[in-house]
Formats: C-alpha cells, sequence, structure tokens
C-alpha cells in the first residue's frame, strides 16, 4: 500500500480487520520493522486522538517520529499555485513537500476542509500535493472529504462490539454550533457501504451529504424513526454540503440530540462518537456515560487502525 486515503487504499476489508486484529494481540510484533524508519507527522489544524494514537502506532512499529504543527512555529505555508507572494505566506508548499519528504521514509497529513471553496475542498489539493510532490508514501490524518483512520477504528469497535452479522447502524446528524467539514461523515459512510451492514443516516432537510458518499445507505429524515432498532448510534455534525449553503450551519435545533428518549428507541443501542464531542449539544451527558457508551474504545482503537496502515505502509518501503 502505497498510500491511505480512502477505504478502497486498504483493500478487502476483512484482510484488514484480521491485520488489525493481529496488530492488537501484539502490538510490539512488529518492531524491528520500523527500525530506523522515520514518520512525519504534518498537521494543518488541531488534533488530540490523532496526534497520540498515531505517534503511539509509529512508536510500537520502532519508528521514529517527527511532528510539525504547520500553523506553530514553521513557516507559513501558500497552496495556490501561481499566487503573488507578497503576503504573510513566507513558503510555497510546491518546496516545502519534497524538502519534508527528504527528512522522513512516511508522511501522514491533517489538514481540514476550509468550507468556503466545495471545489477546492472536494479536489483535495493539499493531501493529493503531498502525494505527488513528497516521493514519499502518505496518508490521511483527516484530509477535507475523509478521515479514514477514524472510520476504520469505527469499524474494528463496530465488530468487537457487534451481537449479529448484520447490525443496523445508524449514523445521525446533532447539533453543533460551528461550522464542522463533512470528512468524518462522509467516510463513516464510505466505510459502512462497504460491509453489509444495515446503514442509516439521518440528518434535517438541507444537510444531504454527497451521494457519492451516502452510496447504498437508507436516508431517513425523520430521526426517531431512523433510530428504531438501532443496534449502532453513530452521532456527528457536519455543515451543509448542497448549494448555495456549503459550509454553512443551517440548523442548531437541540431536539436532534442524542438522549436517553431517543436511545429508548434502539434496540439497546452502543452510542458512538469519533470525540472531541460537545456534550449536551451532540449528546446528552447521562447517554455518553452510560455503559452503552463505547466511545472510549473507539478513540483506543485509532492506534490499531493506525498502526495496521503504518505497517502496510512499511512493507511498501
Ligand atoms: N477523532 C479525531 O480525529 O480526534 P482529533 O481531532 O482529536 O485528532
Amino acid at each position: 500500500m502505497k498510500k491511505f486515503t480512502c477505504v478502497a487504499d486498504i483493500g478487502p476489508l476483512d484482510k484488514a480487520l484480521a491485520d488489525a486484529a493481529e496488530i492488537k494481540r501484539d502490538r510490539f510484533a512488529f518492531t524491528e520493522l520500523g527500525k530506523n524508519k522515520t514518520l512525519l507527522m504534518i498537521f494543518f489544524n488541531s488534533s488530540l486522538r490523532t496526534r497520540l494514537s498515531t505517534q503511539k502506532a509509529a512508536m510500537n512499529l520502532g519508528m521514529n517520529v517527527m511532528v510539525l504543527d504547520v500553523n506553530q512555529g514553521a513557516w507559513k505555508l501558500e497552496t495556490e499555485r501561481g499566487v503573488i507572494m507578497d503576503g504573510d505566506k513566507a513558503e510555497h508548499l510546491l518546496e516545502a513537500i519534497p524538502v519534508m519528504g527528504s527528512y522522513c521514509d512516511i508522511i501522514g497529513v491533517r489538514s481540514f476542509a476550509g468550507l468556503k471553496d466545495k471545489q477546492e475542498d472536494y479536489e483535495e489539493r493539499v493531501i493529493e500535493q503531498f502525494i505527488k510532490y513528497s516521493g514519499r508514501p502518505v496518508f490521511s490524518m483527516e484530509a477535507a472529504t475523509r478521515h479514514p483512520l477514524q472510520s476504520f477504528a469505527d469499524l474494528i469497535t463496530i465488530e468487537e462490539y457487534k451481537t449479529k452479522e448484520r447490525p443496523k447502524v445508524v449514523m445521525t446528524w446533532a447539533p453543533h454550533p460551528r461550522a464542522l467539514p463533512q470528512a468524518v461523515p462522509n467516510s463513516f459512510a464510505e466505510w459502512m457501504n462497504a460491509t453489509d451492514y444495515e446503514f442509516v443516516i439521518t440528518h434535517p432537510h438541507g444537510y444531504e451529504l454527497d451521494p457519492a458518499f451516502v452510496g447504498k445507505a437508507r436516508v431517513e429524515y425523520d430521526q426517531r424513526k431512523a433510530l428504531e432498532g438501532a443496534d449502532f448510534v453513530y452521532a456527528k455534525n457536519w455543515s451543509a454540503y448542497t448549494d448555495p449553503n456549503y459550509g454553512k450551519v443551517l440548523s442548531t435545533d437541540r431536539d436532534w440530540t442524542v438522549d436517553a428518549e431517543k436511545m429508548a428507541l434502539t434496540n439497546n443501542a452502543y452510542f458512538m462518537h469519533c470525540l472531541p464531542v460537545r456534550r449536551n449539544m451532540i449528546v446528552t451527558d447521562d447517554v455518553i456515560e452510560s455503559d452503552r457508551s463505547i466511545v472510549i474504545p473507539e478513540a483506543a482503537n485509532r492506534e490499531i487502525s493506525a498502526q495496521t496502515v503504518i505497517k502496510r505502509l512499511l512493507e511498501s518501503l
């Protein structure tokens, strides 16, 4: 595997899940693989889980790790070609990327959607430039339209907790005060559509996702109806995708907050969220603190998904 930005890159899911389970049984079984190899993690945006879990995963594989926060201590980077660089950006990505590539063996990139220009976001211009110009295997630590390490961890978690072959998984929009990208819901949908689970998406009118990601999912605008009989409830906020409202917050209606009354409609479902989560906007305190909340093991599986991916990239060197 030379890059990891979407579900297709990981190949058959049963093999990926088997690899993940092997790593989880003994995460130090492959410490020789990364010896004298360096991972460079580049953050254009903030992170807690991705930063720590990916670094831990690389260390488990015996790698050296360098972390660059582009907006704290590095030169501000221009990403567009043809710009007259007379502003505050001192360096162009087209020089910075090959320079960064010369110091490492594998590169992880986090670069969120700007939510101003849909075409620019959905072309994935930043991570695609890393893939093109770094000369190194590149993996996404959340890009403009997908968060595949999160989705892989979500899948591992569902596989660990499911009690039937084909669980009903419901992804529900929930309110948030700020405009968030569609990367997590897009990616979760893409990964769920690669399984044979029953997969339902529920959101208010106006929050339709890109049909390319919705795929074969059933879209249900009545949240309560969608939640009936669910085995897993995956809550997430996202901003509007459809024009002319791309990137906008259309609603902060707390009637969409996941609370105990909504969870009572489910098949005693497990509650999931990628974190960080705004309590009592996305989910109430009692639901996230309940014994059906699996947000902590879900986050812990980020180490496993990252290690599975980095191991494959190391094997390709
Ligand atoms: N879920 C997730 O990616 O968390 P961070 O933004 O803290 O990395």
